[in-house]
């Protein structure tokens, strides 16, 4: 077992989180309904653009360090802790969705940060800070949106 193996394994829950917050993002582009429709139809855009970008820094970080990531819908599916939400209807629905999704994607961040911390690898754990910087953020406009 590689030395890097406690990071790669970490990396690969945060690709597949990230993974389906990239479907579910744009799930909810395609059919969210209301009388935001245009903000939050482009607020998603820009998520879903975000995480195709983050996938691909991810995967090939897991690489960099000799792991192999998953590709299939099938591997990620059965990996991530993103809660998927099929048919899901209603423009605060949508919103609060994406809250847990992001929720429980920043949770695996932190434990792939812990991971990067007790083996050493101050790289990943910079692509973790960077991601819990935008994720949190992201949170924090979601949340917002929501206040009546
Ligand atoms: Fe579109």
């Amino acid at each position: 077992m590689s030395r890097n193996q406690p990071v790669i394994q970490a990396l690969i829950q945060v690709l597949a989180d990230t993974y389906a917050m990239m479907t579910k993002t744009q799930h909810h582009h395609w059919n969210v309904e209301g009388p935001r429709f245009k903000e939050l139809h482009d607020q998603f855009q820009l998520l879903y653009e975000a995480h195709f970008l983050q996938v691909d820094e991810l995967a090939e970080r897991i690489r960099a360090l000799g792991g192999y990531p998953p590709g299939t819908l099938q591997e990620f599916a059965q990996i991530s802790s993103v809660r998927e939400s099929p048919g899901l209807r209603g423009e605060d629905a949508m919103v609060r969705d994406l809250v847990d999704g992001y929720e429980a994607l920043i949770a695996d961040l932190r434990r792939l940060w812990k991971a990067t911390d007790e083996h050493g690898d101050p790289v990943t754990q910079g692509i973790a800070e960077s991601l819990i910087l935008a994720h949190e953020k992201t949170v924090w406009m979601l949340r917002s949106m929501l206040k009546a």
